[in-house]
């Protein structure tokens, strides 16, 4: 998924930078407390001891629960068969966010909007007759959102959509299934926010990926948690948005004292976190503040971003950008 701030490029050098300190994995947990896609917690899952996995956004605990919290082989072939095949119905997706509806609004195609509430609307079917269960739930669900992304009519984010259907928004809608990694031991999700989970849970290396600018996640992805959710509300103006969480690490007066909060009540040894250098805060400060609870390194990588021209996806503008990734080794643990 093409997720702002993902750091699924970045794993590499991250996981190697986070091995060179930690050392061996595989008596560890580690925790990705804001952990978006999964992508870093994918990269150490069948290598620690077990991974915590958390986000704010329903969609990201959605994707976490399947790409990290299933583990163990699922029955899904005749189900992803039989969704897939689906006829499409006119549901809440069709009646408010495309435009044959009249609803004004163009986030996907007549027959992808009508695919993706038949495919919504059988998946939840399913859980309430008992006929699949949790795990296949989140991984129906996960290939639902994934795929569904691919064909959205935006330049990129959920802020907006485009007023003629892209090409790859008028491909139909095929519901490629979500692999995970099998593994054996389990693993936990949540979907709470950072700093009042960060209370509830102890381990070894905690990773931190906070939004490192004013975009809210809840607003640029608002689609993704409506589509997860499926829930009945009133959209709102032009972009039909939902109510939406409002992150404070989005907020340049709060970041720095609710990163220091948690920073404080982190019960892990070592604690890396990403910023780049277009961050709210700035490395000096991060610099100066992680350095009250502990010793203190940086390693840095310079990569180019790609910036969204705004009425394609394509035609993207390199950014030259450095990303920090800041090291704590904790003096004292709560
Ligand atoms: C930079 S992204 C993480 C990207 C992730 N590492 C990846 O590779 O996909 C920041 C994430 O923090 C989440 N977030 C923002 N505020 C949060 C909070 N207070 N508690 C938990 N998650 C939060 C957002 O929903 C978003 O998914």
């Amino acid at each position: 998924m093409n997720y702002i701030g993902s750091k699924d490029k970045l794993s590499k050098f991250i996981k190697s930078e986070i091995e060179k300190i930690v050392g061996e994995m595989k008596d560890k947990v580690f925790c990705d407390l804001f952990a978006g896609t999964g992508a870093i917690g994918r990269a150490f899952k069948t290598e620690s001891k077990k991974i915590i996995a958390n986000d704010i956004e329903y969609y990201s605990y959605v994707l976490n629960q399947n790409y990290i919290g299933n583990h163990e082989e699922i029955e899904w072939r005749e189900f992803v068969g039989e969704l897939d095949n689906l006829e499409g119905v006119e549901g809440f997706i069709y009646k408010n966010y495309c435009s044959g509806s009249g609803s004004g609004r163009q986030y996907f195609s007549d027959e992808n909007g009508k695919k993706i509430d038949a495919i919504r609307q059988k998946i939840e079917e399913w859980k309430n007759a008992e006929q699949i269960n949790e795990n296949q739930y989140y991984f129906l669900l996960a290939s639902l959102l994934e795929n569904a992304d691919a064909v959205a009519n935006t330049a990129s984010v959920y802020g907006a959509y485009l007023k003629q259907l892209k090409k790859s928004a008028q491909r139909t809608l095929t519901l490629k299934p979500a692999f995970f990694d099998l593994n054996e031991a389990a693993h936990e999700v949540f979907n709470e926010d950072a700093n009042s989970l960060i209370n509830k849970i102890e381990g070894d290396v905690l990773y931190l990926d906070p939004p490192y600018n004013a975009r809210q996640y809840g607003s640029n992805y608002h689609l993704l948690n409506t589509i997860a959710k499926y829930d009945n509300f009133t959209p709102n103006g032009k972009t039909g948005l939902r109510n939406y969480e409002r992150s404070l690490y989005c907020q340049s007066r709060e970041v720095a004292n609710i990163f220091e909060n948690l920073l404080e009540n982190a019960d892990f040894k070592y604690i890396f976190l990403s910023y780049n250098n277009e961050g709210l805060m700035s490395k000096d400060e991060v610099e100066k503040i992680m350095k009250k609870y502990g010793r203190y390194g940086l390693a840095t990588t310079e990569y180019q971003r790609f910036k969204a021209d705004k009425t394609e996806n394509r035609n993207h503008k390199a950014i030259g950008t450095s990303e920090y990734l800041h090291i704590l080794e904790k003096k004292e643990l709560r």
